[in-house]
């Protein structure tokens, strides 16, 4: 079963708070969130493999750890996964960056991909899906679907707020994903959002209502 990570790091905590303000305009919304997903980064990364190397320093020479070159690859889901993408780069510039759009089909309800863009290689790659708000799992489930149907084989996903409704609906469809979260909330509402939340996540980003 996948394992759910809150980092409840202070720093983040922090940000989340005026991130959820509703005070808090577009710019700094887009800010902090870009300061969170570089956090998270930091905290996410932490199992990545290290390999030994031999240097010389100024005094002499040193056995020192370096990055065992483990590829990486981000894939937001437009539009607000975009808003996390730069934040994450600032720690891993080298991973390759992917873009899967889905929109929700008016009769099935259910989310249909309408682009798809991926680096060459995701078979080999560790792949973290990057969505600001996990609701009702339904894009989350679906993008991850994306992947798998596409070669996909280590796939995680980072989210800042989830509700328990769409963490367990991932669990369930996708066993083997594990979810990195800044926040767990309490439920969702009637009209799909996450209580407390922070509203649309894609609106409050780009400033759009
Ligand atoms: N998407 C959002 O942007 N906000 C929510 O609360 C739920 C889904």
């Amino acid at each position: 079963m996948g394992k759910v990570y809150v980092f409840d790091h202070p720093l983040i905590q922090h940000k989340l708070t005026f991130i959820r303000d509703k005070k808090t305009g577009t710019k700094e919304f887009r800010e902090l969130v870009d300061e969170v997903a570089t956090l998270m980064a930091f905290e996410i990364t932490r199992d990545l493999p290290l390999q030994e190397v031999t240097i010389e320093t100024p005094v002499s020479e040193a056995k020192s750890k370096v990055l065992a070159g483990k590829k990486l690859g981000l894939i937001p889901i437009l539009r607000a996964g975009l808003g996390m993408v730069d934040g994450i780069l600032n720690l891993i510039p080298a991973a390759k960056v992917g873009h899967v759009g889905l929109y929700r089909d008016p009769d099935t309800l259910k989310p249909v991909e309408y682009y798809v863009k991926l680096p060459s290689d995701i078979e080999e790659r560790e792949l973290i899906v990057i969505d600001p708000m996990l609701a009702t799992g339904g894009s989350a489930n679906e993008a991850i679907h994306v992947l798998k149907k596409r070669g996909a084989r280590q796939i995680r996903l980072m989210c800042l707020i989830a509700a328990p409704e769409g963490v367990e609906a991932v669990k369930k469809e996708h066993p083997d994903v594990d979810i990195y979260l800044a926040a767990m909330d309490e439920k969702l509402n009637e009209k799909g959002y996450i209580v407390p939340g922070l509203g649309d996540a894609g609106d409050r980003l780009f400033g759009t209502k």
